[in-house]
């Protein structure tokens, strides 16, 4: 009977979960029964944001669609029934074309061993899907609850605050190249932003209209 599945859309496809555990997470649901290994099991207990992905759900009352970024490892399956779920696999992959959350965090040099990356990745991108021209101190926000243990988070953050309203990275070579190729801080410059593909929010894919009643 109808109480007995729970219905999600993960990725843009409807997926249908019978008899589901109440004790399954979101996580070992995408990584175990979907053979989505994008997100990671870091931690397991809310630290390190390494399972981040995007929930999406329609608020009938308001008549809006919020988009959050959550910890899978904490969210059982059943909490997210009739809603959608976008993981990193989800926006862009090397085999179609990387979305430009991707392709900066790469182009930046802020992704090493990589197991943090797809948590970075889908923090920023639920950010601009809520807000396309966030604020510098809206970007370093957004990565509250990822840990890298590789990078510094200089790069990450450097690379991802050329998403940042005002920033003058958009789209040609930063304004401090002008003089030299140092910055502020004379630290050379990490990355040539004039390569960057720019973000086009209308190419977002649209919230599964069958949930939305
Ligand atoms: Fe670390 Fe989920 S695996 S927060
Ligand atoms: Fe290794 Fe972030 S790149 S943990």
């Amino acid at each position: 009977n109808a109480t007995s599945q729970i219905v999600v859309y993960v990725n843009g496809k409807e997926v249908i979960e019978r008899q589901p555990d109440p004790e399954t997470t979101l996580l070992y649901f995408l990584r175990n029964k979907l053979h989505l290994t994008g997100s990671k099991l870091g931690c397991g207990e809310g630290g390190c944001g390494a399972c981040t992905v995007m929930v999406s759900s329609y608020n009938r009352e308001e008549d809006v669609i919020r988009h959050v970024a959550v910890n899978a490892c904490l969210t059982p399956l059943c909490s997210v029934a009739g809603m959608a779920i976008t993981t990193v696999e989800g926006i862009g992959s090397t085999r179609t074309s990387l979305h430009p959350v991707q392709e900066r965090i790469a182009k930046a040099h802020g992704s090493q061993c990589g197991f943090c990356t797809p948590g970075f990745v889908m923090s920023m991108y639920t950010l601009l899907r809520n807000n396309p021209t966030p604020s510098e101190e809206e970007i370093e926000a957004a990565f509250e609850g990822n840990l890298c243990r590789c990078t510094g988070y200089r790069s990450i953050l450097e690379g991802y605050k050329t998403f940042a309203k005002g920033c003058c990275k958009k789209g040609k070579t930063c304004c401090q190249n002008e003089q030299n190729t140092d910055n502020e801080q004379g630290s050379p410059q990490l990355f040539d932003a004039s390569e960057f593909t720019p973000l086009d929010p209308s190419q977002e894919p649209i919230f599964p209209p069958a949930l939305q009643v």
